[in-house]
């Protein structure tokens, strides 16, 4: 290849030559990227003010490497920081540093999860990963599934194939249906759920809430009052999800009291386990999932709770013949071998090998290693909880079953419209005068603050802070002293 045709480090080029600059400019970019991380507990969660024009200077006439490492600096100063322990906002976690460099690994050999003959190794990797993930949930031997680029792709899929297998309408779709399908979810399940009915063809209308209690798990007894009566209507409910870990509050619906009534009607049972699956790992937790291993099928998304760099998600099958049977659209173009291209039974063809960096962290921080993470997060929201109890100006929204809580400042005396703005006003102040991130969800009709508490470096002292600014701003803007224990 001419020389000067490109920048001299475009490539790692394969016969070693430009190895000297390839190696400098790595260690640019890594200086630059280790240093911010290492430092993320002085860096705001989020930078609310964020008017400065990144890229309205977008040049395509080639930028030296030195203008592009400070375009770097600028874009690691404004993104989000999910590293600091104050992000609490959402269930963005710290990732390990072993997934960020399986990603450096992964691109940097940019093999394709498309077939075996384009990524043989992770293939098998993939294959034999969520295998053994599928023991652990107790799915049994024939169990087996495929990653995804998140949460919302596994329950498309998951769905899709409970669709195929029970509609049996893989080859001629859904005109030859005389019923509506229709598919029973908590009201607090993730709305994921709703743009997966739009996209299989049976539109949102098809996701029939079920009630959930206080604590935000489904209602078994609405349940199954809801699917004679929807049964008596002439639809067909094809599907119950249940969540384990709901989004807003952390909520483990009742799975084995669920999965014995699909059982019963002959419905499929997925578990939305994008979150709570990660308690399979904790001993002490684990129990909180009795039920799971009745799913015929289970999203998990290692990107959340097991700190895994994004994206990182999967979805299992029980029997992952169905897969097979109701999902698969082979490749002939493809080299046959007696193993199943991966892209022909995923939603994605071509597909980045995310599954490096989930075995990565699983052998470097080990089942021990991810208990501990797990069951401390649990004690920083028994803590987090428990200063929320304190209060009585504060409201929690129920018993969370994770390391999620979600509670609001709550005064009788202000009406609804009030208690969103002062609650919106509390995220600001937390915001701006202590660096802490706590989301604003609206949840049954009324916002509340959410706390996410992954971060392994949060500290005693971060909760207590917290709440301390927290009294601070209840004093200054409700002036009641009393109310604080
Ligand atoms: C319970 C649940 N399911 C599914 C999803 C969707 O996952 P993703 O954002 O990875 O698509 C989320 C996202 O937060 C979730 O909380």
């Amino acid at each position: 290849m001419e020389t000067g045709v490109f920048p001299v480090d475009s490539f790692i080029e394969p016969n070693g030559k430009n190895i000297k600059e390839v190696k400098l400019l790595i260690e640019a970019v890594m200086n630059l990227v280790v240093d911010h991380a290492a430092n993320s507990e002085s860096h705001p969660p989020l930078l609310p003010d964020f008017t400065e024009q990144l890229f309205d200077k977008f040049s395509l006439d080639g930028v030296p490497i030195k203008e592009l490492l400070l375009q770097l600096e600028t874009i690691l100063k404004y993104s989000m920081n999910p590293l600091t322990p104050t992000y609490m906002g959402h269930m963005d976690s710290i990732p390990t540093l072993i997934s960020c460099l399986s990603e450096f690994v992964t691109t940097a050999l940019n093999n394709n999860m498309l077939s075996f003959e384009m990524s043989p190794v992770f293939s098998k990797m993939e294959v034999q990963v969520l295998q053994q993930l599928t023991q652990m949930f107790g799915l049994g031997r024939n169990a087996g599934g495929v990653i995804t680029s998140g949460g919302s792709l596994a329950n498309l899929q998951a769905l899709a194939v409970a669709r195929n297998s029970i509609l049996q309408v893989k080859e001629n779709g859904l005109t030859s249906l005389t019923k509506q399908p229709v598919i029973l979810v908590s009201e607090a399940s993730h709305t994921s759920l709703h743009k997966a009915a739009m996209l299989l063809g049976i539109g949102t209308s098809s996701i029939i809430p079920v009630q959930s209690n206080l604590h935000s798990q489904m209602d078994t007894q609405d349940l199954e009052r809801k699917i004679p009566i929807l049964i008596q209507e002439g639809k067909q409910p094809f599907a119950v999800v249940a969540t384990a870990g709901t989004t807003v509050t952390g909520s483990i619906d009742p799975l084995l009291p669920i999965s014995e009534i699909t059982k019963k009607h002959g419905i499929w049972l997925h578990v939305d386990a994008a979150y709570g699956g990660a308690l399979v790992f904790s001993k002490k937790y684990k129990s909180l999932l009795s039920g799971i291993e009745q799913a015929d099928s289970i999203t998990f998304n290692p990107q959340k709770w097991m700190y895994v760099a994004k994206t990182c998600a999967m979805v299992l099958f029980k029997n992952r013949d169905l897969l097979e049977r109701d999902f698969r659209i082979s490749a002939p173009y493809m080299n046959e071998t007696e193993f199943t291209n991966l892209g022909e039974i995923s939603v994605q063809g071509t597909r980045h090998a995310d599954i490096l960096k989930l075995y990565l962290s699983l052998q470097h921080i080990g089942l021990k290693g991810y208990e501990n993470l797990i069951n401390q997060s649990f004690l920083f929201a028994k803590e987090f909880t428990s200063q929320v109890k304190k209060r009585s100006y504060l409201e929690l929204s129920g018993e969370s079953n994770t390391n999620i809580c979600c509670f609001r400042l709550f005064l009788k005396e202000y009406q609804q419209k009030q208690q969103d703005q002062l609650n919106l006003k509390l995220q600001q102040f937390l915001l701006k005068n202590q660096n802490v991130f706590l989301s604003l969800p609206t949840y049954r009709g009324k916002r509340w603050l959410r706390a996410v508490l992954l971060n392994p470096f949060i500290s005693p002292l971060t909760i207590q802070q917290i709440f301390e600014k927290i009294d601070e701003f209840y004093i200054e803007h409700c002036n009641d002293q009393s109310l604080i224990k």
